[in-house]
């Protein structure tokens, strides 16, 4: 890390892909920030970014010196190889490039001081996880998993994982968790229930949220496709979970 005290790192991981790692990040990062943590991102899918997307970030970091200044959005600190890649252009680099662009997220970006910094990992237990594991040994864990025993089931295998390198899983995400009804205020449970406890059981820790499946209300004039705003139900689960996260893993200043 340059430029800064060393903040806590939390990752956040999944067994499979496409449950919910790159919204949940997204999501708990800004919810941090409205709180007024000082937050950083790293969108360390660095074959499947996805952060500026989702985040509507249209600027690019800028150069000061030797270092790269991270994009600001909605008060979160943001790097992702997407910054880096021209034309949405597939990223084909191997194994040992993935490690070094990771490293130059860590040592050539000036984040400053920040409370947290927040990983969005790659799905599953890959070369990605492994470096993470192996460069930030304090790191914390969050594991997201959708509702389903199977799923639950595949997600432990992160967490079995996190264990062994010793990094402390924090607590439980289900995303998906159910479908209400706006018309009724009916919970429907599409993706079956259970997972989450099943798995937070497993691993021994707290449940930090249960997320509906609902898509952020979009605003055309500034675009952001996957943040809630903070009136949104699921921007105040979201801000529960993030009061939950930082009386869970306090900075060293807070
Ligand atoms: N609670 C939710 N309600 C509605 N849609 C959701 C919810 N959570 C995620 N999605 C949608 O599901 C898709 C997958 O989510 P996301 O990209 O966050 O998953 P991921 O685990 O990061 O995927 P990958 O493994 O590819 O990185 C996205 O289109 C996202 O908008
Ligand atoms: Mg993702």
């Amino acid at each position: 890390m340059s430029g800064g005290k060393e903040p806590t790192y939390i990752a956040i991981a999944s067994g499979k892909g496409g449950v919910g790692k790159s919204t949940v990040s997204v999501n708990l990062a800004v919810a941090l920030a409205r709180m007024g943590k000082k937050v950083g991102l790293i969108d360390a899918d660095i074959y499947g970014f996805s952060v500026p997307d989702m985040m509507g970030i249209t600027n690019r970091p800028v150069l000061r010196g030797d270092s790269i200044i991270p994009v600001e959005r909605f008060g979160v600190k943001v790097i992702s190889m997407g910054f880096f890649v021209e034309d949405n252009a597939p990223v084909i680099w191997r194994g040992p490039m993935l490690g070094k662009m990771l490293n130059n997220f860590f040592q050539e970006v000036e984040w400053g001081d920040l409370d947290y910094l927040l990983l969005d990992l790659p799905p599953g237990t890959g070369d990605v996880a492994l470096d993470v594991h192996s460069m930030l040994p304090a790191c914390k864990e969050i594991i997201v998993s959708t509702p389903h025993p199977t799923a639950a089931f595949v997600a432990a295998r992160a967490g079995a994982m996190a264990l062994r390198t010793d990094h402390e899983v924090i607590g439980v995400v289900e995303n998906m968790a159910y479908f209400e009804s706006q018309t009724t205020g009916e919970k429907e449970y599409v993706f079956g229930k259970g997972g989450g406890d099943k798995l937070a059981e497993e691993l021994q820790v707290p449940i930090l949220g249960r997320i509906p499946l609902r898509q952020p209300d979009w605003n055309e004039k500034d675009f952001s496709p996957s943040v809630y705003a903070q009136d949104h139900p699921t921007g105040k689960i979201y801000e529960t979970m993030a009061e939950k996260v930082a009386s869970l893993v306090p900075t060293s200043i807070s």
